[in-house]
């Protein structure tokens, strides 16, 4: 790519392709070896591009939460897709039921009625409808109860002639959980999880996968017995607020922003606001520039208070903002661009 950073529109997304690449081998380094494996989240990214590299790395597929992420991910050429989300509808059982004849795309069911109407839908072909249960772990979201609930859909599953892989937890994210109570913490929370899986096997129902577990807690959920795979996905890209967690993965996401105004010595105006920089976790630090800091983001501005005058930036230059909140800072935008060495080195379309 011939664009140089300079040449970019403001507001743009950066990448950092060092720190994604060693976040990247760093998580790959951990499921190299042993049995269980590494299907990463997409949803945090959305690049088609970087999913593959995540594979390329050692990864057994790709966890995503939506179908039109997992038609995209098929048609990449990704394989060993898991939505590890519920579909509900016509038209939501229909799409799953296509996406799986060209390729055997797994899908989480925590009720009945999603589990009748794929049966239905799918006929003759039930048996090639991949799914695994979802077990609730204390997030109170989607899931049923662990222990006979889930035995009891898992039996539906098999009773209406679908295809049951295994079962699937996600237990919310442990980060905020201090270091020495974690493990414990985790433990405690995956445990019934595991217990299912062997109620299940007890009852003669084999249970092939047991995924779970996410950036704040793959190195302890992975250590469990009855653990097959890990759906973490923050890890790769991170962003700022993560990275104070104290996972070792760094933040390498940020938006190039212009400086529009400058007023004395007391503050600067940038142009974006949360139209292109979610501030759900805070309000965004600016890289590598302590003499700055964001007093607050409106719609399409970013007020910047100038706490030292000798590291303020002029009229026309440009600063990077650390993104402070992956997920919903990546959907406001259509592309990021990979940055090495200060240049521009590739443009990754993100999924929308
Ligand atoms: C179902 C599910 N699996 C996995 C993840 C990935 O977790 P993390 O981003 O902490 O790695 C999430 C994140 O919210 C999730 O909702």
């Amino acid at each position: 790519m011939n664009t140089k950073l300079s040449d970019l529109r403001t507001p743009s997304l950066l990448l950092d392709l060092d720190i994604m690449e060693g976040n990247l081998h760093r998580m790959a380094s951990h499921f190299r070896h042993g049995k269980v494996r590494l299907r990463p989240h997409f949803k945090n990214h959305q690049v088609l591009a970087l999913a593959a590299k995540q594979v390329e790395a050692g990864a057994i597929g790709i966890t995503c939460a939506r179908i039109e992420h997992a038609e995209a991910l098929v048609s990449h050429g990704i394989e060993r897709v898991l939505i590890a989300n519920e579909i509900a509808g016509e038209r939501m059982v229909r799409e799953f039921i296509e996406l799986s004849r060209r390729s055997p795309v797994i899908v989480a069911v925590d009720n009945a009625k999603t589990i009748a109407d794929m049966a239905r839908r799918a006929g003759d072909r039930a048996k090639n409808i991949n799914v695994v249960v979802d077990v609730d772990l204390r997030l109170k979201r989607c899931g049923v109860a662990p222990g006979a609930a889930a035995l009891s859909l898992a039996q539906f599953v098999l009773e209406k002639g679908l295809n049951f892989r295994g079962l699937m937890g996600y237990p919310g994210s442990f980060r905020m959980v201090p270091g020495p109570e974690k493990e414990e913490t985790v433990r405690s929370v995956l445990g019934p999880l595991v217990d299912t899986r062997k109620l299940l096997e007890g009852c003669g129902i084999p249970v092939e996968i047991v995924t779970c577990g996410g950036t704040g807690d793959y190195s302890i959920s992975r250590t469990l017995e009855g653990v097959t795979e890990i759906q973490a996905g923050s890890y790769l890209l991170m962003d700022s607020e993560w990275a104070k967690s104290g996972t070792g993965f760094q933040p390498s996401l940020s938006v190039l922003v212009t400086v529009i105004n400058k007023t004395g010595a007391e503050r600067l105006v940038a142009n974006v606001g949360v139209k292109g920089l979610s501030c759900e976790k805070g309000f965004p630090e600016v890289r590598g520039n302590p003499g700055l800091r964001v007093r607050d983001v409106n719609a399409e501005h970013t007020l910047i208070d100038i706490l030292d005058p000798a590291l303020a930036p002029e009229i026309r230059e440009t600063l990077e903002l650390w993104v402070r909140y992956l997920d919903p800072t990546v959907q406001l935008h259509d592309r990021m661009y990979g940055i090495r060495n200060g240049a521009v080195e590739t443009e990754f379309k993100i999924e929308r």
